[in-house]
């Protein structure tokens, strides 16, 4: 760890009650010498592991466990700690902490100031291996992590109730690193990064459409990593079921034609433009105004389909137009289809997947192939995060070769 890595820094760190609370006594010495300043909080039950005074006299401020302390809301009120608050670490995060921050309690000075705080939060789980791995306290995770919550370890071993496996906290020095290299600008400050996600839905009447099985995230995925790592990041997305991502700006669309005119109406604004969206090609030419009926005598029903727009080739066509990234959706010959869009809609990148059942589209995991002028990038078989993070990596690399005037 180098010194002054957190220079800086003002840490809230929150100690949960579990039997790890004695680690946190260590973990505030190591977040002062990195160069934080440090305010603790402590929930009710870790004030029966380790005193207050223990955490007063390591942080050199007054501990606080309770909302209703009139002498230190006189002092500095919890609004006020929440937002005076540069990061908030939650260490040893016991799994009662996990599922009320996953529901989004307020129900005691903690959570409270997690709730309050627009301070990026981190926590480090630490519970016994079993509780660990129940789906309960795993859902929770998922929804807090896509909150945009880190989450620090657990790591595994021996646990003080003599079992062993996952749930340990993180040693101190590796949680005041791992703090560390979060609090590095991300590689993307100063990008603006547009996304487009999902499937588009093309009425035929009040009650029907023609959609695909876009679940949109993969797209969410991009926007989140993009947001993660400084972007400035606008998401237009067509109609999923998909929380957004922590830190992204939503533009929720139903139609392509919608989707076009939102995507364009941001084109000037942005450096990169990812179109992770399964655009509808054709909709119905007219919508009717009332429900389509079944005529008794009629077996077959004729619907007349108009083609979209196409975004990206409209995208494309702009001068000083953003760097530009395709999706392409194949059932067969990938790599032919996709080199053919690449070159066909004049785009810098093509991340190309094949998709059938349980492969691609709905799926939680997917492969893709990076596809650019003069180069290929086969990413493996990932989760969608992952892949968002490694196509970003080459959006990255084949802009700074741009710059540097380097065909790439
Ligand atoms: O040609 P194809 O539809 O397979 O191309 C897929 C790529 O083009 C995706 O990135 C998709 O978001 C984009 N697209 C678009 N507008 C359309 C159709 C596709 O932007 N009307």
């Amino acid at each position: 760890m180098t010194d002054n890595a957190l220079a800086g820094a003002r840490v809230l760190l929150g100690v949960g009650g579990g039997i790890a609370a004695y680690k946190a006594a260590d973990l505030v010495r190591r977040l002062r010498d990195a160069g934080a300043e440090v305010r603790v909080v402590m929930t009710a039950n870790a004030t029966r592991f380790v005193s207050a005074l223990t955490f007063q006299a390591l942080s050199g401020h007054a501990v606080r466990d309770s909302l209703w302390d009139e002498s230190a809301e006189a002092a500095m009120g919890h609004i006020e700690l929440a937002r005076w608050a540069s990061q908030v670490l939650v260490a040893p995060a016991t799994v009662d902490i996990i599922a009320r921050l996953a529901q989004g309690r307020a129900d005691d000075l903690l959570a409270t100031l997690c709730l309050a705080t627009g301070a990026p939060v981190a926590i480090a789980p630490a519970m016994n291996q079993q509780m660990w791995a129940h789906p309960a306290t795993q859902a929770n995770l998922a929804t807090l992590r896509q909150r945009g919550v880190r989450v620090f370890g657990p790591d595994s071993g021996g646990q003080a109730c003599g079992e062993f496996g996952a749930g340990r906290l993180m040693e101190p020095h590796s949680l005041v690193a791992a703090l560390a290299a979060t609090q590095a600008p991300g590689d993307l400050a100063g990008w603006s990064v547009l996304v487009s996600a999902g499937p588009t839905y093309e009425d035929i009447d009040p009650v029907r459409f023609i959609g695909n099985r876009s679940s949109g995230r993969m797209g969410f995925a991009v926007a989140a990593a993009a947001a993660a790592r400084g972007a400035d990041v606008t998401l237009v997305a067509g109609p999923v079921a998909l929380a957004t991502p922590a830190g992204v700006r939503r533009i929720d669309v139903r139609g392509a034609r919608q989707m076009h005119e939102a995507v364009l109406g941001l084109a000037g604004a942005s450096d990169v433009y990812v179109a992770a969206a399964a655009v509808g090609d054709f909709r119905p030419d007219q919508v009717a105004p009332r429900k389509l009926k079944k005529a008794s005598d009629a077996t077959t029903l004729e619907l007349r389909l108009v083609q979209n727009p196409d975004i990206l080739a409209d995208m494309a066509a702009l001068t000083g137009r953003p760097f530009l990234v395709g999706f392409a959706a194949e059932t067969e010959r990938v790599e032919a289809h996709a080199r053919d869009k690449l070159e066909r809609k004049r785009l810098d990148l093509v991340a190309a997947n094949e998709v059938g059942p349980g492969r691609g589209f709905e799926a939680e995991d997917n492969a893709l192939l990076l596809l650019w002028p003069g180069g290929r990038e086969a990413l493996p078989r990932a989760g969608k995060r992952e892949l968002a993070e490694a196509l970003l990596d080459r959006i990255v690399q084949l802009r700074q070769g741009r710059q540097d005037g380097n065909p790439a």
